[in-house]
């Protein structure tokens, strides 16, 4: 299938590792340019020399930490001045701490937000004028399950995706006459470079051991594994595309089919 993507200008947030990489590859390989940031300059040019040798495109790089409303800005003013437009923005970089309510301090919780859910809004802001006065543009946000699929051990990132999920519908009610779109994709678990992170917090607020916390997401989801990041990043260059552009406004679920409640039940066997 054409995805129809060859020449379109792509913007990724947190490319240089993760499902944002994964991202990257996937869209140049269809044949975007794109633009990347993250807070490692040096990390992401690694990874902007391995897609340009390996796709031909044009990969623009920039150091941004998206918790900062000007790095926002100047993430998505440098890419727009460096690609010429802005098809496409996927806002990617993201994390919240998790844990349990009894161990989330007030800094936790400013974390959450500021990143996953504000920085979003941050490049939205600066993105949504441009794409308006050309014509049009799509968005897709990665938010992930926690936000539709409760878990009290993830109840900040829950916060964070509930209301990623939320500004994704109603910003897709308002920009829909400018001819821009928005999707949210959902993931659960996918094998990144965090994974190992989000096992052991995991072991820690359910008590148990490493061992069993890392069998337990698994045992949750009825196809018996995780995600890897190219299915996510496969489903998100085709909802990138002018083929996808009528899905507006919709939450896209890759997680297997997780049943999130099992886990606390399954903790005790
Ligand atoms: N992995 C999962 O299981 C999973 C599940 C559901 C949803 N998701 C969502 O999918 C997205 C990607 O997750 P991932 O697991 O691929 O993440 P990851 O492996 O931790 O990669 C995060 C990327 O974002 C960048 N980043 C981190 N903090 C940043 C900041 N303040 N400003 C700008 N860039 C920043 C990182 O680079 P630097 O450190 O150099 O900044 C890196 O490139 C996130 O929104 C996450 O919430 C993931």
């Amino acid at each position: 299938m054409d995805l129809q993507l060859t020449g379109k200008k792509a913007l990724i947030t947190g490319a240089s590792m993760g499902i944002g990489k994964a991202i990257a590859i996937a869209l140049t390989r269809e044949g975007c340019d794109v633009a990347l940031c993250a807070r490692n300059k040096d990390r992401l040019d690694v990874v902007a020399d391995e897609i340009r040798k390996a796709s031909g495109r044009e990969v623009f790089t920039i150091a941004a930490d998206l918790t900062r409303a000007a790095d926002a800005e100047a993430f998505v003013q440098a890419s727009h001045a460096a690609l010429g437009r802005i098809d496409i923005l996927v806002n990617n970089a993201g994390s919240a701490p998790g844990g349990v309510i009894e161990h989330l301090s007030e800094a936790d919780w400013d974390q959450a937000l500021q990143l996953k859910f504000m920085g979003y809004i941050r490049c939205l802001r600066h993105a949504l004028p441009i794409m308006v006065a050309q014509g049009g543009g799509r968005v897709v946000n990665l938010i992930g399950n926690d936000g539709v699929k409760e878990s009290y051990w993830e109840i900040a990132p829950g916060a964070a995706n509930a209301a990623g999920q939320n500004m994704n519908k109603a910003l897709a009610g308002q920009y829909g006459r400018h001819n821009v779109s928005f999707v949210a994709v959902n993931p659960g678990p996918v094998r990144t470079e965090r994974w190992e992170g989000l096992v052991k917090a995991m072991a820690r607020d359910m008590n148990l051991s490493y061992d069993d916390a890392d069998k337990l997401a698994p045992r949750s989801i009825p196809l018996g594994r995780i995600a890897e990041v190219e299915e996510v990043a496969n489903l998100c260059a085709y909802l990138a595309s002018p083929l996808a552009h009528f899905v507006n406004g919709s939450m896209i679920e890759i997680d297997g089919g997780q049943q999130k409640s099992l886990m606390d039940q399954l903790r005790d066997r």
